[in-house]
């Protein structure tokens, strides 16, 4: 068929749905409805202005209502990013505060990490990690040795067991994708979870960035939290999950592990139970604690049950409103709470090469306490 006769059928065809829809521009039609809800909306306005603000935050649901009880905490005044007493140190100390997100995410600049930090400094960079979640710092150029050492200004360090380590330095674990290894950790996870202590944080440093893509999310799993329907909240709290390490089973295998070995991993790494709701040891602040590389299903639930509130929970971190991004440069430094949040890789960087390194700071064994808010 002629584009001629493309274009006669569907004015024939549009005509003939105008006949029985209406027209779509009758403006005569259009300004009777806007007139007519505009009543009404003004009603509607005048009686929320009644109720302006902190008690209109009752109407709030979702993700509006998790980033705002999670702001509040941080600040009562609702209007700063973190807590006043946090503000004069940073002052005091020459710091800049940069907020990626609204209750996650914060670069800290005037730091020269290469240098011997003071116990005050030390300080203030935790305090930052347990308010902010997740912080970063740039231009920094580090030697391996200044990585770990950084690193143990934080507690001890981990290795990982099935990763293979920087030739070494068995508590460096590179994390490398170019044309030959493309990336592949753009799923929303907490690092190790597997472990019965997973690690309290990780610290990871670019070697080697690409142009462009491969930025790194994170998600705060307290806002997450907060934001979920009151049932679903009662239905998660005191529940457990089991977590396992299925995925790198399967990943030795293929490099050539014999089963056996593979097996013997299984022995001594055996399935870990956690909270689903995990309360932070520091801040005593709740938050979800499954996520879909190593949670496998939540204990003590029927099936049906078990798996709608396991996809509920899993959902919860996606949401951008929890969500900061942080874009890459060669030198720059991410350093998250691994008991507050959780992260995603952006796999949009193939061919090009990706290359970090991570240094990991043991943790504890998760435990839930019903009662949030500051231990
Ligand atoms: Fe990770």
């Amino acid at each position: 068929m002629s584009p001629a006769g493309d274009s006669r059928g569907y004015e024939s065809k549009k005509s003939s749905m105008a006949s029985v829809q209406g027209s779509g521009t009758d403006k005569a039609r259009d300004l009777k409805f806007l007139k007519k809800l505009e009543k009404y909306r003004t009603r509607s306005r005048g009686s929320s202005r009644a109720n302006a603000g902190f008690g209109s935050a009752k109407k709030l649901r979702g993700a509006a209502k998790g980033v705002h009880v999670e702001l509040l905490r941080l600040n009562p005044s609702g209007k700063q990013l973190c807590s006043d007493n946090l503000i004069e140190k940073a002052k005091a100390q020459g710091l800049r505060f940069e907020h990626l997100g609204v209750t996650i995410g914060t670069v800290i600049h005037n730091v020269d990490l290469r240098k011997k930090l003071s116990p005050t400094l030390v300080q203030t960079i935790k305090q930052t990690l347990n308010e902010r979640k997740v912080i970063f710092f740039r231009n920094q150029d580090l030697t391996r040795e200044e990585h770990l050492e950084f690193g143990r200004n934080f507690g001890e360090l981990e290795i990982h067991p099935f990763g293979k380590s920087v030739d070494g330095y068995p508590e460096i674990l590179p994390i490398y994708n170019d044309a030959r290894f493309p990336g592949a950790i753009n799923n929303w996870h907490s690092d190790v979870t597997w472990r019965t202590e997973p690690s309290l944080g990780s610290i990871l440093y670019m070697r080697e960035c690409p142009d462009f893509g491969g930025d790194t999310l994170f998600s705060d799993s307290h806002a997450a939290f907060e934001g979920l329907p009151d049932h679903v909240k009662k239905m998660s709290m005191g529940k457990s999950a089991i977590h396992d390490f299925e995925n790198f089973r399967r990943s030795q295998l293929a490099q050539g592990v014999p089963k056996k070995v593979v097996d013997e991993m299984k022995e001594h790494f055996p399935l870990a139970s956690h909270p689903v709701i995990r309360t932070h040891p520091e801040t005593g602040k709740n938050g979800i604690y499954i996520n879909i590389a190593f949670t496998k299903y939540i204990e003590g639930l029927p099936i049906q049950a078990s798996q709608n509130l396991f996809r509920t929970l899993i959902e919860a971190h996606k949401s951008p409103e929890y969500q900061c991004r942080f874009i890459w440069e060669k030198g720059s430094i991410a350093f998250w709470d691994n008991r507050a949040v959780q992260h995603y890789a952006s796999s949009d960087y193939f061919p090009s090469t990706r290359s970090l390194d991570r240094v990991t700071i043991c943790g504890d064994r998760p435990f839930f306490i019903a009662n949030h808010g500051k231990l």
